[in-house]
């Protein structure tokens, strides 16, 4: 069984966000449900948006917050568009799946699964891209091991997802690219994103395409054409992937602690 966690959008920083999003505090609580969750995960990968602000001390401040996990598991970090490569890598530089330069593409191992990470950042933006580089590389990654299953995790939902403000700032370059990529190449079990604070699922590329809640601030599903640039304080979640060598499951966790299990009567 490969057991694949997904923390997303933890917006790590010292300060409250918008004076009322603790991030700091709901990413420590976010990793202790990974390690208290019955179905122990082998692997967690960070979606993107892992610290607000970019800079060296926030990346700090995740590194201490994510020790717990890697003392238990292996941990993949990808960037959002909240953060920023130099100060990821001069804090996560131990972490060897990173490339040394360049944009943060890689592909590891989970027992038996390919986890391939696509570097969507256009630094200082909040929109995505995909560039030719990195659709290059995808295509001749998943073209070596065509019998190894894979999942493609990038922060930006390379579709539409209805929560319109943010589908406007989403992977404006590369998602046709990608998507016929993934359709030529069946081994692609599942593409996982952030970016949306939600949990959404859309079939995608004759895929399943899924975005994982934030750890910190979620957004409300209003898909009205005028909605609300807004974020509401939902209780947060996390996604686990499972495969048990013939179907991936993906579940949808919360991060609280409640009540139970109580037994059936
Ligand atoms: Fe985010």
């Amino acid at each position: 069984m490969v057991c694949l966690a997904q923390l997303s959008d933890l917006h790590v920083a010292a300060r409250p966000l918008q004076g009322v999003v603790d991030s700091a505090a709901l990413a420590r609580a976010a990793v202790a449900a990974v390690l208290r969750a019955e179905a122990q995960p082998t692997a967690c990968v960070l979606t993107g948006d892992l610290v607000d602000a970019g800079d060296v001390a926030s990346y700090r401040l995740l590194a201490e917050l994510i020790a717990p996990l890697e003392a238990r598991m292996a941990v993949y970090l990808l960037p959002g568009n909240h953060d920023a490569r130099a100060p990821l890598r001069a804090v996560f530089g131990r972490h060897g799946y990173l490339p040394a330069t360049g944009r943060l593409d890689y592909c590891v191992d989970l027992g038996g699964v390919a986890l391939i990470a696509l570097d969507s950042l256009v630094e200082g933006s909040g929109h995505g891209a995909l560039d030719a580089a990195t659709l290059d590389w995808l295509d001749a990654t998943l073209a070596a091991t065509p019998a190894r299953p894979a999942i493609v995790a990038l922060h930006h939902p390379p579709f539409a997802t209805g929560i319109g403000f943010m589908d406007r700032l989403g992977l404006r370059d590369g998602a046709a690219a990608l998507q016929a990529i993934v359709a030529r190449h069946p081994q692609v079990l599942r593409v996982i994103c952030g970016h949306v604070h939600r949990a959404i699922a859309v079939g995608w590329a004759g895929r399943i395409g899924m975005t994982a809640p934030s750890t910190a601030q979620q957004i409300p599903f209003d898909p009205a054409a005028g909605a609300r640039e807004a974020f509401v304080l939902e209780p947060p979640g996390w996604l686990l992937h499972r495969w048990d060598g013939a179907t991936l499951q993906t579940a949808v966790l919360p991060v609280e602690r409640s009540a139970g299990p109580i037994d059936y009567a």
